[in-house]
């Protein structure tokens, strides 16, 4: 296993569609690299979230880990470990939220983004077991940016105010005293 190159803002791959994983490939050993490479990828960036499109594999599979407590992306409520396999998401509420994400796709870069507060994922888990799962507050926000990893979408195609992207330095001087501040 190993830790793969993280594609950049720019690369097809990270524009188009992924294709639903073959569901009867998921207990093999080639999911299983395909998992620890995520893991191991993701632990090396030091992110929270990473979508197989971002190392280059165009299937609809996303890990989220988000460590509870204070940490370089302020205050989070945890999410342990989680494998989210041909993800469908659902907006349970109509109220929105406002985060400034990152992306390792987009490295150096943070922009003001709002989604829905609260969403329902359906998955397949690593386990070929059907879930469902209610997130609500940040791992809400992770989750539905990870999910847009699957569609080809980034999240500066959602930033509604240009004014409101920054580099991470002017973010942290000019922005991260006024709103939740936050890294994806
Ligand atoms: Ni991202």
């Amino acid at each position: 296993m190993a830790v793969k190159p993280i594609l950049r803002m720019g690369h097809p791959v990270l524009r188009v569609p992924a294709a639903p994983y073959p569901v009867s490939e998921i207990d093999t050993p080639e999911f299983a690299a395909l998992i620890q490479d995520l893991r191991d990828t993701l632990v090396d960036a030091g992110g929270i979230g990473l979508a197989a499109p971002q190392i280059g594999v165009s299937y609809q599979v996303v890990i989220v880990d988000i460590p509870a407590g204070p940490s370089r992306y302020g205050e989070l409520s945890a999410l342990g470990f989680s494998v989210f396999i041909n993800p469908k998401l659902t907006p349970l509420s109509t109220e929105k939220q406002s985060y400034w994400e990152g992306c390792l796709s987009v490295p150096g870069l943070r922009g003001l983004v709002s989604r829905p507060s609260v969403v329902q994922i359906d998955y397949l888990s690593d386990e070929s077991v059907n879930q469902r799962r209610t997130f609500t507050g940040f791992p809400a926000t992770v989750i539905q940016h990870e999910l847009d990893h699957l569609t080809g979408t980034l999240y500066i195609d959602h930033i509604e105010d240009r004014s409101l992207i920054a580099f991470e330095s002017e973010y942290e001087t000019f922005h991260s005293a006024s709103t939740p501040p936050t890294g994806i």
